[in-house]
């Protein structure tokens, strides 16, 4: 079974002038456990299509089905509670509240959904170190560097073993050798199973994917690396 099947999808922003449609009849399918990648200039619909994924905003028309669940059809609670249990977001920015550790940043959804404080810190606890950051858990964002503010950010996309990690450009503030360094994270994550949907621009990220899926203003289109041979050429 697909974690993400997309058919036809469309989300059109009506604007003052021209509707936008920023997702425009895109069809894609991603199994559990693989890393998809949205690549795209910017403006091309990666984000808008990405938050209809994780149930942040709904299509318009087509169907969206995501770990099972029809998105168009769930009610906005349902939806939360997939974000909070299900399915987990990471940012170019990281989006850490600076006055929580990095414990507590990482237990907040787990307490978010009711779990048990202590529950909640052990589990956190756990996913720090799934990332590779046993010992800072009592250090706040601002005293840790770039690229472990991204790792406490997918640990609190993975904690209490979501299923699906979305994530919108999160080497985009990096240097290279850093983002390198996330997007083997990432890598090693999908192996063992968690489903990931990342956007970039970064071409260097590439090598990563197991699925390309190019967007050109809101439209899926075909790259070389997953056109049909062509027949003809492959004769000549
Ligand atoms: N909330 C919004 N209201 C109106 N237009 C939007 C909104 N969000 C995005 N858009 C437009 O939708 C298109 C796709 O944007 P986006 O999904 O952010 O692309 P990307 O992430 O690839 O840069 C752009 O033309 C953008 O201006
Ligand atoms: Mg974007």
């Amino acid at each position: 079974m697909s974690a993400v099947k997309a058919v036809r999808v469309s989300r059109v922003y009506p604007g003052g002038g021209e509707p936008v449609r920023a997702v425009d009849q895109v069809s894609l399918s991603v199994a559990a456990g693989e890393l998809a990648i949205l690549v795209g200039a910017s403006g091309s619909g990666k984000s808008t299509l990405l938050n209809l994924i994780g149930g942040l905003d709904r299509p318009d028309s087509g169907k969206l089905t995501v770990l099972g669940t029809d998105m168009s059809a769930s009610s906005e609670k349902e939806l939360a509670r997939m974000r909070l249990t299900r399915i987990g977001f990471v940012f170019q920015d990281f989006n850490l509240l600076r006055d929580l550790t990095l414990l507590e940043n990482v237990a907040l959804p787990l307490e978010g959904a009711g779990v048990a404080r202590r529950t909640a810190r052990d589990a956190a606890a756990k996913a720090l170190a799934r990332v590779g950051l046993s010992d800072l858990d009592d250090r706040f964002p601002s005293e840790v560097s770039g690229g472990q503010q991204q790792r406490v950010a997918i640990a609190r996309a993975v904690v209490g073993d979501r299923e699906i990690i979305l994530a919108d450009e999160p080497t985009g503030a990096l240097d290279s050798t850093t983002g390198h360094e996330i997007m083997k994270l990432l890598s090693g994550l999908s192996k063992e199973g968690t489903t990931v949907v990342l956007s970039t621009h970064n071409p260097a990220n590439l090598p990563f994917a197991s699925q390309v899926v190019t967007l050109r203003d809101g439209r899926r289109v075909e790259t070389d690396s997953d056109a049909p041979l062509d027949t003809e050429a492959a004769r000549a």
